[in-house]
């Protein structure tokens, strides 16, 4: 079956079998839980209204969105084999919000411009073809005022580290599902146009994450209007 919404954003089909269940066991080990579930609860906690969830993955994050909180949950994915094991973990432990699952890469979303309050992405950005093209789909798709909630790996701080990162990218692109862990997102971000309401730095070395909270900002005329 072709990827309909990649095929006509005249992207590459993503489809990485063996990285997807290799991931959703790793994600699946209670050592690696104890280190993500906080994460995760912390980033998808703040969610709220009609939800975007980009790279949905196997569906890690569904049970972190809070019930009284969000309306509902629109979740995209690009990968075949991630998308049944969403679909899956959603028939084994159903959420008591409704989650719709979509083939679709952030690149193209099949959803009207202003369409969502909050956007979720964890572990995503840096697996992306195209991660600016990504987030201006995003803009486009959010409500002014709306919401972008991230948790992503990113560039180390230090250049040793940042040189190391870069010379093993060809490395983890190739084993792990196209990861560019030395991308600097927080910068992608805010040159979006997004502003950055709460912005964490997450452990160092070699694998820093991002906690980053961000907001698509009203236009004058939009704030005029909502008085
Ligand atoms: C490391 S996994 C993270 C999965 C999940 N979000 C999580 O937090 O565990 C990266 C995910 O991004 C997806 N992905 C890769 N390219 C993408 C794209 N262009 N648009 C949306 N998702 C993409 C992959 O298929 C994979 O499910």
């Amino acid at each position: 079956m072709s990827n309909d919404a990649s095929s006509a954003a005249g992207m590459k089909e993503i489809s990485s079998p063996r990285f997807a269940a290799f991931y959703n066991w790793m994600m699946d080990q209670p050592v690696v839980r104890r280190g993500f579930d906080p994460l995760r609860r912390e980033t998808v906690g703040q969610a709220q209204g009609v939800v975007l969830e980009v790279g949905a993955g196997g569906g890690q994050n569904f049970p972190f969105y809070a019930p009284a909180r969000v309306v509902r949950v629109e979740a995209v994915e690009p990968d075949d084999a991630m998308l049944v094991e969403a679909r899956r973990r959603l028939t084994a432990a159903p959420i008591p919000i409704p989650i719709t699952l979509t083939r679709a890469p952030v690149e193209a979303l099949p959803f009207p411009d202003e369409h969502f309050d909050s956007a979720v992405a964890t572990l995503v950005l840096c697996s992306v073809h195209d991660p600016e093209r990504g987030l201006r789909e995003i803009w486009r798709v959010l409500k002014p005022g709306g919401t972008l909630l991230l948790l992503e790996h990113v560039r180390a701080h230090g250049s040793i580290a940042a040189w190391v990162q870069d010379a093993l990218v060809p490395v983890t692109t190739r084993c792990m599902g196209n990861c560019h862990w030395n991308r600097d997102t927080q910068q992608a971000v805010l040159e979006t146009g997004f502003q950055a309401t709460q912005v964490r730095q997450l452990s160092g070395g070699l694998q820093p994450m991002l906690s980053l909270s961000a907001v698509r900002p009203r236009t004058q005329e939009e704030r005029n209007e909502s008085h």
